[in-house]
């Protein structure tokens, strides 16, 4: 199959939407990352999105609304707090976990009685949506366990050759992935840090319960697969080096000293304030934008990212990130693309 590169045109998104209705696939983009559609109620369309990226059908997926109305359509009954999370968030990058309704098929939900839902708010995707008519349920369109793609050029970088389309509408304005958040305990339960920061959802709902690493139980329960410790991995070995930023950055230099002495080829993600410290280190480096902005980090961060693995470096190394608003996502995305953690 040769994968189509679509433009935005209302000729393309009507194209588009008709090859989801057949039960086609089309990578697009949301405000978040690409995301690989199908037509969620079909499921020989989900089979082929679980087939595609070469993803385990234990991993669910996020079903894919054009407004909030439509919620109806994929969710059994609506917990009271979704219609303030509803009408503060969407359209936007927060997913609910909502008990499913029978018409989603569970391999859309990987066997579970809840279903994953979200609104987004890029106008391609909402355009996308709104023509095909159909909840459209698309994982990020990246290989299983890859980085996900910001661009379409990482969409075909990946999965050219497997779907039939990607609409190009350039780099996505966030660059990491939708909240997600179980609506199904009390309170609910943040699953996924991501577009909506925590402080913002709690700011609405008040305190929420925070699970962010998975204990053991879980790993093997799959509760949320995308928990999964070792996720959003580059190909090469990245050292996520934590601590108060001045000895993290001095720990950086003295690990990169030493594999460059080791004689490994190296390569540096930083934000900009840090570049001045290693500049004469032979290294190919990405910088992310300075550290006060992480919605910037957040949007060059996985860009950077499949750039230094293109490189080919031997090991990477990375300065951890502070954790409030977008930096909470920024900072679990580096945990989980880390092959290890160094306490400066
Ligand atoms: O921003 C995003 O959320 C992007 C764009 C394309 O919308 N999508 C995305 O999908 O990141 P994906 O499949 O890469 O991540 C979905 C996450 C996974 O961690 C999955 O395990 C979790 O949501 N998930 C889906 N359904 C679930 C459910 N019923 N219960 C718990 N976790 C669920
Ligand atoms: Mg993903």
């Amino acid at each position: 199959m040769q994968t189509q590169r679509l433009d935005t045109s209302s000729a393309a998104i009507a194209h588009a939407a008709e090859l989801l209705r057949r039960g086609e696939l089309v990578a697009f983009p949301t405000e978040t990352v690409y995301g690989l559609g199908g037509n969620a109620l079909d499921e020989q369309a989900v089979a082929a999105i679980f087939a595609a990226k070469g993803r385990p059908a234990s991993d669910p997926l996020i079903v894919h609304l054009a407004d909030p109305r439509e919620l109806a359509r994929v969710v059994a009954t609506i917990p009271a707090l979704v219609g303030q999370l509803a009408a503060a968030f969407w359209p936007g990058p927060l997913t609910l976990i909502l008990p499913r309704h029978p018409q989603v098929p569970l391999a859309v939900t990987a066997g579970r009685e809840t279903v994953a839902v979200r609104v987004p708010s890029h106008p391609i995707a909402r355009a996308l949506l709104v023509t095909a008519d159909v909840p459209v349920a698309a994982p990020s369109a990246n290989r299983f366990g890859h980085t996900s793609p910001t661009t379409a050029d990482h969409v075909l970088a990946d999965l050219a050759g497997r779907i039939a389309a990607v609409i190009d509408g350039g780099p996505t304005p966030i660059g990491i992935e939708s909240t997600v958040l179980d609506c199904t305990t009390t309170p609910p339960t943040l699953l996924r840090p991501g577009g909506i920061s925590l402080e913002a959802i709690e700011s609405i709902i008040g305190p929420i319960h925070i699970r962010t690493r998975p204990t053991g139980d879980e790993q093997t329960g799959m509760v949320s697969p995308g928990l999964l410790e070792r996720h959003y991995a580059p190909d090469h070995e990245l050292w996520l080096i934590s601590g108060p930023p001045a000895l993290a950055l001095a720990r950086l230099r003295r690990e990169a000293e030493a594999a460059l002495a080791a004689g490994l080829r190296i390569g540096l993600l930083l934000p900009d304030e840090d570049l001045a410290i290693v500049r004469d280190l032979p290294a190919d480096t990405e910088t992310l934008g300075p550290a006060s902005d992480p919605a910037q980090m957040a949007q060059r961060l996985y860009a950077a990212l499949r750039a230094l693995d293109e490189r080919q470096p031997d090991r990477i190394f990375a300065r951890d990130l502070d954790e409030t608003g977008l930096g909470r996502a920024l900072r679990d995305r580096l945990r989980r693309a880390a092959a290890r953690v160094i306490e400066a």
